[in-house]
């Protein structure tokens, strides 16, 4: 059996669809909150939607804390850093920090179609430099819309790339999320790519809005 995911902001969209995908996957989810309450009552509702998952709710320092090898960041870019500082002490090297934040222009009151400037290079450069000596982040997951990953009968049917410097944590996420339904998980390198890849989410808004759809990415020529 898999070790246990903890996910913060796991009552949000993106968080709350990934955990019950998870949670149908087989994969333990500790979902985090800042309200250890708010949390509890999103586990209750994700063991209503997969009735054989197992889910935890708890408090974000907590989740952490409890977590196995993953722990996945799933708030506003906006307060992306106030909670990693937050868990920072229930980090551990053997960690690996699965950063699914896009620095949009919403965050300071622009169009969701537009990116920020982050000085990093991008938000998960920026969680990088803020978490404990050791630990790693992975970004992923950015193009992956949270209604098709919480509508757990469908398939996900698309790709999603992940950025990292180490083969091995990228190898730790790729058979995490490889488990997902119809989601197949392409590496596309270093963690300074991220840059580029969290700025397809601003495009991928745009054609949601003109097409009136959930868009998704698919990749060819790659087997
Ligand atoms: N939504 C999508 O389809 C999607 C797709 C790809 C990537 N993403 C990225 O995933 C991240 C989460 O997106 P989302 O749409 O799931 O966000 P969300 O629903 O607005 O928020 C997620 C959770 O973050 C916590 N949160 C909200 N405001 C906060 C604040 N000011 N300070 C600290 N925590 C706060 C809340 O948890 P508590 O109040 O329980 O603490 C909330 O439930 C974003 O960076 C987004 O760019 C989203």
């Amino acid at each position: 059996m898999s070790t246990p995911v903890a996910i913060l902001g796991g009552t949000g969209q993106l968080g709350f669809g990934l955990a019950v995908r998870l949670g149908k996957a087989g994969v333990p989810v500790i979902i985090g909150s800042r309200d250890a309450g708010r949390a509890q009552e999103a586990a209750e509702r994700a063991a209503t939607k997969v009735p054989g998952g197992t889910f935890s709710g708890a408090a974000n320092a907590e989740a952490t804390a409890a977590a196995g090898q993953v722990v996945v960041l799933a708030v506003p870019f906006s307060s992306s850093a106030a909670t990693i500082k937050s868990v920072a002490e229930s980090l551990r090297e053997d960690h690996i920090v699965l950063d699914v934040t896009v620095p949009l222009a919403p965050a300071i009151g622009g169009k969701p179609t537009q990116m920020l400037g982050v000085w990093q290079g991008s938000a998960a450069q920026q969680t990088q430099s803020l978490v404990p000596k050791g630990v790693r982040v992975v970004s992923g997951l950015h193009t992956v819309d949270y209604s098709t990953l919480e509508d757990v009968a469908a398939s996900v049917d698309q790709d999603t790339l992940i950025c990292g410097d180490r083969k091995a944590d990228k190898a730790v996420i790729i058979d995490l999320l490889n488990q997902i339904d119809g989601l197949r998980v392409i590496d596309a390198g270093r963690l300074d790519q991220s840059r580029t890849v969290e700025s397809l989410t601003a495009l991928l808004i745009g054609l949601n809005i003109r097409f009136k759809t959930h868009s998704g990415l698919r990749i060819t020529g790659i087997e």
